[in-house]
């Protein structure tokens, strides 16, 4: 299967998860990773906020802030194709791009250079068997991770629906390291 076909199905079948499964959901994967070692140890760590139906990671933003880490959310530029994070301090100070998205404002928000960050918390469409990731079609993933060393934890949030044992794989896809669903905890 291509690439996007894989996305559109993958989606689809995201897109008709339950309320209350999602709930339940959302909560294993937020206690699951504030738990994991990865994260207790990270100091800078980049996280997401949810685009339509992925994971809710509010939990997980608030409590990187109340733990006093360092929140870096990202920020994409259009015109450099590029993907930036930026320090967040009050969730309610982000904006909304002309996706629908909540961004930070790099006019307001510092930006840091991603070798500083110790922990990629990563969204995306699917996850594979291998630690592959399927995002949703802007490489953006890509570009940042080929410039960090390999051993950067970079753990892929997902619901278990999106974990899949194949994706197809270009020369230019980067691994992750971990993926942590409601029902598993990868380690790639
Ligand atoms: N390191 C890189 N440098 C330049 N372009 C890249 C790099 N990594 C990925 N890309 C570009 O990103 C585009 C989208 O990649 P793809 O893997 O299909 O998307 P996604 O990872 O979001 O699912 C590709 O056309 C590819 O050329
Ligand atoms: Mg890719």
């Amino acid at each position: 299967m291509d690439k996007k076909t894989l996305r559109k199905e993958i989606l689809i079948k995201r897109s008709q998860i339950e309320g209350a499964y999602r709930r339940e959901a959302i909560t294993c994967v937020t206690h699951k990773i504030l738990n994991q070692s990865h994260y207790i140890e990270a100091q800078t760590i980049a996280s997401f906020v949810a685009f339509r139906d992925e994971i809710d990671m509010s939990e997980i933003n608030q409590a990187i802030l109340r733990q006093n880490k360092t929140l870096v959310l990202p920020y994409i530029s259009m015109e450099k194709h590029e993907m930036s994070f930026h320090v967040v301090t009050q969730l309610d100070e982000l904006v909304k791009n002309d996706f629908g998205l909540f961004e930070p404002n790099p006019v307001l928000h510092n930006r840091i250079p991603s070798h500083q960050i110790d922990l990629f918390l990563t969204p995306g469409v699917a996850f594979s068997a291998n630690g592959y990731r399927l995002g949703y079609g802007g490489g953006f993933y890509d570009r940042l991770f080929s410039e960090l060393t390999k051993a950067t934890p970079k753990i892929g949030i997902a619901f278990d629906l999106q974990y899949v044992s194949e994706i197809p794989i270009d020369a230019y896809d980067q691994p992750i390291t971990h993926l942590v669903t409601e029902k598993n905890s990868y380690v790639f």
